[in-house]
């Protein structure tokens, strides 16, 4: 190991590795598991598992924001990774032998164009597409994957709209895992659906969607060999969880007033508000982001729950709901987020109501134009990451945002993983079909406002001139 700054490396060498147990975070239930002990939900009342870690085991972490920036010279691979180099706070020993493609480290983008879209001051883009495979489930599965050969794992399965299926795939290759991903048929991108193949994981294309994948996934778990690296998994939200911080180190230590994501299967809200709570628990920061979630229209189950809570002036107390009522049918163009029955939707519910931000939908409209304009500053995304400018904007529109408040909106997949919306977009092809209850399908044609389709011209140098000239 190469660290610059051994000295402080030594001061904070207290990782919570040992102390840290699996908990149900049901308060009724709160049973706690070992840290190795190869469950999803809690044993006893079936209710969500996170990973505690024991934060108060953390010997001297005022130190600890040194010690990561000492890392970023460093060529130890645990120190090259956006993830492991925030190891103290990750549930393994310093020996772990953990399975990286040095994912994490993404960049945090001003986005000029798309802070006047949303009517903000200034407007920051954390791109989580500029991971390995193109995703932010990365983050996750690097974790999850070192869990999965830790237990000794034959076979690592999930269910996917495509990215966890492509992330799971590369680093299963890695770690020479067997890996099976179970797709929605005909639902996914083909870009996504590429990787996988390519990765060489066990590609299973269901017949039906998304929700009917994850039953299998409950049904799957059961087997001993199969490790399930869905998000309802802990281990997934622990690697996440550092986006948060390295977020924070990005802003210097600064909190920002709003941090907006997409919502899909919930996982990712989940592991964003626990990251922030863990460094206001470590007295790193003194308070939280806001952070909110934007689903799309036809598959927004949580933001349905929330419009009802809000309404009912319940949203600032934990003492939420117990029962959701899923999206049978949920529709989108954002097939990334084409999920109706979200199995963290109480995690992420918990952190938006601890940070008082807020969960709302966006229309297919607003996703693809919010979309164009985070490509015309030069960044691009896939559609549902866009949720998240569109959201910003109707959050501006509606006073819960200020406009010269500091937002960031984490953008989750690369604009490559979806080139046949990009370009139906601009061509002015995109389209989806709507069935209505009993009716004919009834199709929503999108103009795109911001379309830029290529133009036919002639092998000349003059032609190519007047179209300069025609467009300045
Ligand atoms: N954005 C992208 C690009 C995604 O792929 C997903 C989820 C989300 C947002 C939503 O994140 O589920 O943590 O709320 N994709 C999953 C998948 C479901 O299988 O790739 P979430």
């Amino acid at each position: 190991m190469n660290d610059p700054n051994p000295k402080a490396a030594r001061r904070a060498t207290a990782t919570v590795g040992a102390e840290a147990v699996q908990r149900c975070i049901l308060p009724s239930c709160g049973a706690s598991y070992g840290i190795r002990e190869q469950i999803y939900v809690c044993p006893r009342c079936g209710g969500p598992l996170e990973i505690d870690c024991a934060l108060e085991a953390v010997k001297q972490a005022r130190d600890l924001p040194t010690l990561w920036e000492s890392r970023a010279a460093s060529r130890d691979p645990r120190d090259r990774s956006g993830v492991w180099r925030y190891r103290e706070l990750l549930p393994f020993d310093d020996r772990a032998p953990i399975v990286t493609l040095f994912e994490g480290n993404t960049p945090l983008y001003e986005a000029p164009r798309g802070a006047k879209y949303a009517g903000l001051s200034a407007l920051h883009l954390k791109h989580q597409g500029c991971n390995p495979t193109s995703s932010f489930k990365d983050t996750g599965m690097t974790v999850a994957v070192t869990q999965a050969a830790l237990l000794g794992a034959r076979t690592v399965v999930c269910a996917s709209t495509g990215n966890t299926a492509a992330s799971l795939a590369a680093y299963a290759a890695r770690a020479e895992l067997q890996c099976a991903i179970l797709l929605p048929q005909g639902q996914i991108s083909s870009a996504k659906l590429a990787q996988s193949m390519d990765y060489g994981a066990i590609v299973c294309e269901i017949a039906g969607n998304f929700d009917d994948c994850m039953r299998l996934i409950g049904e799957l778990a059961d087997e001993p060999f199969i490790y399930i690296a869905n998000s309802i998994n802990p281990f997934r939200i622990e690697g996440q969880k550092t986006v948060a911080f390295e977020i924070l180190q990005q802003c210097e230590w600064r909190v920002p007033d709003h941090v907006v994501v997409p919502g899909g299967n919930m996982g990712n809200s989940s592991a964003l508000g626990k990251g922030f709570d863990e460094m206001l628990r470590l007295g790193l920061t003194v308070r939280l982001p806001k952070l909110s979630v934007i689903q799309a229209e036809g598959a927004a189950p949580l933001a349905h729950l929330f419009a009802s809570l809000e309404s009912k002036g319940a949203t600032d107390c934990e003492d939420f709901p117990d029962q959701i009522d899923f999206v049978q049918h949920p529709r989108t163009l954002a097939t990334a987020i084409k999920i109706g029955a979200p199995v963290s939707w109480k995690k992420a519910l918990r952190a938006v109501l601890r940070s008082h931000g807020s969960i709302i939908t966006v229309t297919e409209q607003e996703i693809a134009d919010a979309k164009a304009i985070i490509g015309r500053d030069g960044i691009g995304c896939e559609p549902a990451s866009a949720t998240t400018v569109a959201g910003i904007r109707k959050l501006v529109g509606a006073g819960k945002i200020r406009a010269e408040e500091s937002v960031i909106a984490v953008l989750t997949g690369h604009v490559l993983k979806d080139p046949d919306y990009v370009s139906n977009y601009h061509r002015g092809t995109l389209s989806f079909g709507l069935t209505e209850q009993g009716g004919a399908p009834k199709p929503l044609h999108i103009t795109g406002a911001f379309r830029n389709a290529p133009e036919k011209i002639a092998a000349s140098k003059n032609a190519i001139l007047e179209s300069l000239e025609r467009r300045r």
